[in-house]
């Protein structure tokens, strides 16, 4: 089974993504304009763009098997004439020219680990003219304490509930000390009945994509406790700026898009007062994923 195509599904009946992404294409892409679509899948936001009247798009895609697939799409709707399709990462290709706008879609699950910051720094630098325009044109993220009424459970039972009797040594402070390291310490979530924030989302780290030169960052973050309730863990949630009239949030009380949100753990949960400060470390690390520290 090829796991990325059953992402496609997805991308697909996320239309509020593709809404999105359309209205920035709409008012970012002129007629005549280049476009690069970086990371271009099965070729949708390439079509957006030729269909809003780019003279050329330029569709990069790393797995090259995709392309086929985009091009008979765009066959299929007679848009094949003005998009060139390359196989190979953007950090390796070679454009015949400079471009109006870059876009891409290369958002992670929260945001990062595809590189995005890094492939349009990169795009920026090497294909768009100056004064060009990018889509999306920030990015930022955000963490909110929250309760929440189901998966308490299920986020403390990861790597079973206790460590207290392995082999008759108590390990649970090793058990913490692993949750905390994990490549990748949350959980996927969709915040839903039941579920509290506690407090307001704190903005953790923020990019401004083609400027911004590296995702790495290691933050301290404060968030105050808003609502008494119980501490289960800190949602985390980005805001992708696609244009001026098009923000692509993850926040639960926006649109629900097909990243859902994540959810960073405190273990065990822990009660909280209105006005008590909760420390966060947070930081991102390239390909050693993600760091996650709770102050106690
Ligand atoms: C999240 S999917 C989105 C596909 C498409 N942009 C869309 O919005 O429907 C990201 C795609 O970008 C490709 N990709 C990610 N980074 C890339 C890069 N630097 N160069 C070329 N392809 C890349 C992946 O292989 C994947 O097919």
């Amino acid at each position: 089974m090829d796991i990325m195509l059953r992402e496609f599904g997805r991308y697909v009946e996320d239309a509020h993504r593709t809404k999105l992404f359309a209205r920035a294409i709409a008012e970012q892409v002129r007629p005549g304009d280049v476009v690069l679509d970086l990371g271009t899948g099965f070729g949708l936001l390439a079509l957006l763009a030729a269909r809003q009247g780019a003279a050329r798009v330029y569709a990069v895609e790393q797995e090259p098997r995709y392309l086929e697939l985009a091009h008979a799409l765009a066959r299929d709707n007679r848009l094949d004439d003005r998009i060139h399709w390359l196989p190979g990462n953007s950090s390796t290709v070679a454009l015949p020219e400079q471009v109006d706008v870059v876009i891409s879609e290369t958002l992670g699950q929260f945001a990062l680990e595809e590189f995005t910051v890094e492939y349009l720094f990169d795009a920026r630098a090497r294909f768009l003219k100056p004064g060009g325009r990018m889509i999306p044109e920030r990015l930022a993220l955000f963490l909110t304490p929250v309760e929440l009424s189901g998966p308490r459970q299920r986020l403390g039972e990861r790597y079973g509930e206790s460590w207290a009797d392995i082999s008759g040594f108590d390990l649970r402070r090793l058990r913490q000390a692993v949750l905390e390291n994990e490549v990748l310490p949350y959980q996927v979530h969709t915040f839903g009945d039941g579920d509290r924030t506690l407090g307001h989302p704190v903005e953790a780290a923020s990019f401004v994509l083609g400027q911004a030169r590296s995702s790495r960052f290691l933050r301290a973050v404060t968030c105050k406790v808003d609502q008494p309730g119980t501490l289960d863990g800190f949602l985390g949630t980005f805001e992708a700026r696609l244009s001026a009239s098009a923000v692509l949030s993850t926040r639960p009380e926006e649109h629900l898009t097909h990243w859902r949100q994540v959810v960073f753990p405190v273990l065990p949960p822990r009660s909280v007062e209105e006005g008590t400060p909760l420390a966060v470390e947070l930081g991102f690390h390239g390909g050693a994923g993600w760091s996650y520290l709770v102050q106690p």
